[in-house]
């Protein structure tokens, strides 16, 4: 007898959105990926390798456009960057943006992240991990699809090293529940610093694009830090 056919789908984070490459895009793609991008991959990363030297590594998870990716690797020139984006337009502006900056502390993958960090980033490697503005999946039926999970969270904290940070931000208020409930449940983190604003006082991260957009809707912006508990 055949074994069963186990097609488990995966709950996702994110649908690929639609969206045309811009001819510099492709371009950039091309040109820079080769040195910049790093391929999907069942072998752990070795970070000091990746960068040529040995650097604290800040691992920003569904980057967007990359413009706060970049900034941040321009102001912290002392630290590895790695961002992680599946949007192809959004991984082009930010290979554009890196290569128009001049900086080499920026490294990109342009898969699933949850499948990148299992599969590719080694346990204790990273100093801080941000996810800002996440899909917030406001129905009901795709709250499932939150990135902001129990098993997100020891993936994330597995990866950090001692005193490692996770940093979030959210514009969505029923988001930021979620947010406050998971991490609330959960021992692996301890909350260092939390706040709510309209705009003026993002926690230690420039402000992004899709803050920006939510600012205009009148949304209110959610920050957290939440430093790795060290272990029993
Ligand atoms: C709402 S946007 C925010 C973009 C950016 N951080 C900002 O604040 O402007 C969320 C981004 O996360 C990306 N994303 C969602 N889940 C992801 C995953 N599992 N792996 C990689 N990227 C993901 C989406 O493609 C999308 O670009």
């Amino acid at each position: 007898m055949q074994a069963p056919d186990h097609h488990k789908r995966s709950i996702r984070s994110f649908v690929k959105r639609a969206g045309r490459l811009t001819p510099s895009q492709q371009k950039a793609l091309a040109e820079l990926w080769p040195t910049l991008g790093i391929g999907y991959g069942p072998e752990l990363l070795n970070l000091d390798k990746v960068f040529a030297r040995a650097a604290p590594a800040v691992l920003e998870i569904g980057f967007g456009n990359g413009e706060t990716l970049v900034q941040q690797a321009v102001e912290n020139q002392d630290k590895n960057y790695i961002g992680i984006e599946v949007h192809e337009p959004g991984v082009g502006h930010c290979l554009l943006q890196a290569r128009d900056a001049g900086i080499d502390n920026l490294r990109l993958l342009m898969h699933d992240a949850i499948e990148v960090l299992n599969a590719q980033i080694p346990l204790e490697s990273l100093a801080r991990v941000n996810l800002y503005f996440p899909d917030p999946w406001p129905k009901k039926r795709h709250h499932k699809r939150r990135i902001v999970q129990h098993d997100f969270l020891d993936l994330i904290a597995d990866r950090l090293a001692a005193n490692g940070t996770l940093n979030i931000a959210t514009d969505w208020a029923a988001y930021a529940e979620h947010i406050d409930e998971i991490l609330s449940r959960s021992d692996r983190f301890t909350c260092t610093e939390r706040r709510e604003h309209d705009g003026e006082n993002p926690l230690d991260r420039p402000r992004t694009k899709f803050e920006r957009r939510g600012l205009k809707k009148g949304h209110r912006i959610w920050d957290g830090c939440f430093i790795k508990t060290p272990d029993h």
